[in-house]
């Protein structure tokens, strides 16, 4: 398999007809279970897909019919049919979920007080089977428990600004990873200089996997939470969350985990997991911007302060108190974000149908083909080698800046992010100010990495 590199004087290599690469090819396109990778190799074994066909509830995975569902997809950038390797950054949207939103202002639009009138029953009704559906796909047992926010910075915001005003108190800890997007850094340090608390950092390795050892070293009787993401957005690192959140409780504390980058790739249960939250983007899942979840247990809501106060979140009001609802409508305060509410409900629904097993499987096998190609390049330097990945690449290319290298692939309609992906410390950590990130999703192709990989050659050769 080394060495079936794509032709790099073409800028669009023979995608599919590579010599050589049928097997890689043959990976990505077996309905059944995948072969473990070479041994050694730095990338977690695939997950067992579903079976597909007659006996599995998904249709069997198909990334053409996936496409198709995308009309950015056929948008042509500089001449060249786009390609969207900045998923770490926003996922494009299907069809299914443009459409549940064209169709909520066509048919449903009203504010959510359900006994008013007939539209306002319509639109109560589809903002809260969205958050039935949030409920069901990260297996909440209950959808009281799930919160709509603006994203995952909000969300991290409101444990911070409630739960954590209310537990956090002088001397006491929190530790984070040294993975975290600024998102998870920021909110507990304005939280320390407030109360006097200690942010602590869980290290990580010359791979960008967090060392557990050191994590458990950290652990003591300060430490009152700690909140890590599943699935690092600089590196792609996928951190077990279950073993943190489990030495976490056996150590007393809390713990929260970011799932921004995680749900859209693999399985998201928080009772498999454990946590006492889940936080998590719409935008990065096929869903709308400006619409996130905060999952929190429910005694925990219950007990926790509401951070903004207004209308729909109280039971009643006087000039001298105001009682509130009980959550999630403590924590809504104002009229949400109720059309993209319902956008998320539907773009989940849509991961639903072709099943995030498959999903997963299928974005395993071509970060496994990017990388086999990658990472041999004459002057690439990956960032984030972990065992187990998701779906970004991170790099730097000598003689060139990250944001000459995004620059050449924008030229040939490729997309990716370039830049300090607001996770600075990480980068630093690897002595980077900046990296190259193409990251991607389960509508991309092989093809499209064959375009990205030609211009790679080609910079790298001049
Ligand atoms: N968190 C987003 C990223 O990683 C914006 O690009």
């Amino acid at each position: 398999m080394p060495g079936d590199i794509p032709r790099e004087d073409l800028v669009t290599a023979q995608s599919f007809g590579l010599p050589g690469s049928a097997d890689l090819r043959a990976l990505l396109e077996a309905p059944a279970e995948a072969p473990a990778p070479a041994e050694g190799y730095y990338f977690a074994a695939p997950r067992q897909a579903e079976p597909q066909g007659r006996t599995s509830r998904h249709p069997a995975f198909d990334v053409n019919a996936v496409r198709r569902d995308f009309p950015i997809l056929q948008e042509r950038v500089n001449g060249r049919q786009l390609v969207w390797f900045d998923n770490a950054a926003t996922t494009q949207k299907p069809h299914q979920v443009i459409e549940r939103l064209a169709y909520f202002y066509e048919h449903e639009n009203s504010n959510i007080h359900r006994a008013a009138h007939e539209l306002a029953a319509r639109a109560t009704d589809a903002y809260e089977k969205a958050r039935e559906t949030v409920r069901r796909f990260i297996g909440a047992p209950s959808a009281d428990e799930v919160i709509f926010v603006r994203g995952t910075t909000e969300g991290i915001n409101l444990v911070a600004k409630t739960w954590g005003a209310k537990n956090i108190g002088e001397g006491d800890e929190i530790i984070v990873s040294h993975l975290e997007h600024h998102a998870n850094i920021v909110p507990w340090q304005q939280l320390a200089r407030a109360t006097g608390a200690k942010i602590k950092v869980i290290p990580v390795d010359d791979d960008g996997q967090v060392i557990l050892s050191e994590y458990q070293r950290l652990l003591g009787p300060k430490v009152k939470l700690v909140s890590v993401t599943q699935v690092s957005n600089a590196l792609g690192t996928v951190v077990p969350v279950k073993e943190i959140v489990d030495l976490a409780h056996r150590n007393g504390s809390l713990a929260l985990v970011d799932g921004a980058q995680s749900v859209s790739h693999m399985q998201v249960n928080v009772q498999e997991i454990g946590a006492d939250f889940l936080v998590f983007s719409g935008h990065k899942i096929f869903g709308p911007t400006g619409i996130g979840v905060v999952w929190g247990r429910k005694e925990l809501l219950e007990d926790m302060p509401p951070w903004q106060g207004g209308g729909n979140m109280i039971a009643d009001v006087t000039f001298e108190r105001t009682l509130f609802q009980p959550p999630p409508n403590k924590f809504e305060a104002g009229t949400g974000n109720i059309a993209d509410a319902v956008g998320l409900g539907a773009a989940l629904e849509y991961v639903e149908h072709w099943g995030i097993e498959n999903i997963g499987r299928y974005e395993h096998e071509l970060l496994e083909y990017a990388t086999h190609y990658l990472r041999p390049i004459k002057g690439v330097r990956l960032v984030g080698t972990a065992r187990e990945k998701a779906s970004v690449l991170s790099f730097v290319l000598d003689g060139y800046s990250t944001e000459e290298v995004g620059k050449a692939l924008n030229q040939e309609g490729i997309a990716v992010r370039t830049g300090h992906h607001c996770a600075q410390p990480i980068l630093r950590r690897f002595g980077l100010e900046a990296t190259v990130r193409p990251s991607l999703a389960f509508y991309n192709t092989c093809e499209e990495v064959d375009r990205f990989i030609a211009v790679i050659r080609r910079l790298a050769k001049a």
